[in-house]
């Protein structure tokens, strides 16, 4: 398994230039089986999350091309709407693909998500809301087959505003005949982004990025050219390592008010943060303040994704913050990681008690996920010494190659392979 061999204490400075959302390309790139003949999706993020989403489309008989960070995608010759259980397996984000299987061959066969890490993560609310649009849907060993001979426009109201449901259920209702009214709908700027390239297609859709969206169903959608929204938990993530190290940065191809909340907190540590159109400038010095409390809840509120990179800069700002995370249910899992640093942290349930220390302290630690992983890459920059951080793999899902833009920016940075991985690497 690859690790990243970090020395801490050197500052980040420079530019760099925040590459396209993971989180608005997934829902986006599964969309496009809706689309008829060839679609071209810009900016698309070199990660494993991808890679696992198109291997899933050309399994079910899609073209596929995928050239630096553009996709080209065909999907006429798609012949059959049953996605591989391994390829599931590797991704749950494949969960995207059931509206619009749905909505365009009237079926779909998942294996069932598993949890992770984070928690339990159910689709009670995606199915509830299929439902509701018609569709017949049967759970058996292991496995959920919907099917509908044409989904129907209705009324539905969330129970709560689910990123994957919203966009699930937007998906499904394009093609549905009639309107579809989503109550409750997650806010997320990834939503706009989606029902921005989907209206390219040629959907009706209004109001979404705001708590009701409507859809007004249309028999088929064409094709069109989109390019992918920044990232803004990769953004985020670049903002709170430049701050831990105490840098100077410049973060090019951003959308400031994707971060306001995030912006705010840092503001409140004594970070300097100025926004200046598609760039933010971020500076460090001297010692950073705790905050009494940050709470992470659905957009425009704190983002749960950049809950564990921001506790690493707390482990080191002086006084007690108190973090609640209201998102997920287990998702403190680098805690104990960051423990093994020196930082001093106290969990209760879904909150976690930081009192700041003057320094971290190097040491040989575990991503054990996405986020988790990230916030110990920002806890190796800002610690004294030597951090060995292992299953780098995690990271490699949501960063395109983070360690090279962090060298770019000045930071002790390498990507190790182990090695068995360099045998194999040879003999390719
Ligand atoms: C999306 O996950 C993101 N993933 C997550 O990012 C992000 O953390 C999350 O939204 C919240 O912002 C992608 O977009 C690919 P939810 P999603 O449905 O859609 C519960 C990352 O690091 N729930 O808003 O799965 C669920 O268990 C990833 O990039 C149900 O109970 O999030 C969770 O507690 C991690 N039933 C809460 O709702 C359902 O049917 C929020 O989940 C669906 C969700």
């Amino acid at each position: 398994m690859a690790r990243f061999i970090i020395d801490g204490g050197h500052r980040l400075n420079g530019s760099i230039r925040v590459h396209g959302s993971k989180n608005a390309a997934l829902p986006i790139l599964a969309a496009v089986v809706m689309a008829q003949g060839e679609t071209v999706i810009k900016d698309v993020p070199r990660l494993d999350d991808v890679f696992v989403m198109l291997e899933i489309l050309r399994s079910l008989g899609a073209k596929v091309a995928f050239h630096k960070n553009e996709v080209v995608i065909d999907p006429t010759f798609i012949h059959t709407t049953d996605v591989p259980e391994d390829l599931m397996k590797l991704m749950r984000s494949s969960i995207f693909l059931m509206g619009p299987l749905l909505a365009r061959f009237q079926s779909v066969k998942i294996s069932k998500p598993g949890g992770c890490t984070i928690g339990s993560r159910p689709i009670d609310f995606h199915l509830k809301g299929l439902r509701m649009l018609g569709a017949e849907i049967i759970e058996r060993h292991g496995y959920i087959e919907c099917r509908a001979e044409r989904l129907q426009g209705g009324s539905i109201f969330l129970d709560f505003p689910s990123v994957g449901a919203t966009e699930n259920l937007l998906m499904a209702s394009v093609l549905a005949e009639g309107e579809t009214l989503i109550g409750n709908a997650a806010r997320e700027p990834e939503i706009r982004d989606l029902a921005a390239f989907l209206n390219q297609l040629g959907a009706r859709i209004e109001g979404a990025g705001e708590d009701t969206i409507v859809v007004h169903g249309v028999p088929k959608l064409q094709s069109t050219e989109f390019r992918v929204q920044p990232d803004r938990i990769v953004a985020g993530t670049l903002l709170i390592a430049s701050a831990m190290t105490r840098g100077h940065v410049e973060i090019q191809n951003v959308r400031p008010t994707d971060l306001t909340a995030v912006i705010m907190k840092l503001q409140e540590t004594g970070v300097q943060v100025k926004p200046n159109h598609d760039i933010l400038e971020v500076r460090s010095q001297g010692m950073l303040k705790a905050v009494e409390r940050l709470q992470t809840s659905p957009f425009p509120g704190f983002p749960t994704d950049l809950q564990a990179p921001f506790m690493s800069l707390l482990t080191v700002a002086k006084g007690t913050s108190i973090i609640s995370e209201t998102i997920f249910e287990d998702r403190f899992k680098h805690v104990s990681e960051l423990q093994r640093m020196g930082a001093s942290i106290k969990v209760d349930l879904r909150t976690a008690f930081i009192r700041g220390i003057p320094e971290l302290t190097g040491a040989a630690v575990e991503a054990t996920d996405l986020r988790a992983g990230a916030a110990l890459v920002i806890a190796g920059l800002g610690a004294e010494g030597r951090t060995i951080l292992d299953h780098v793999y995690h990271i490699d899902r949501g960063y395109e190659a983070m360690e090279l833009q962090l060298r770019s920016l000045g930071a002790k940075i390498l990507r190790v392979q182990d090695s068995l991985e360099r045998l194999e690497a040879q003999a390719e």
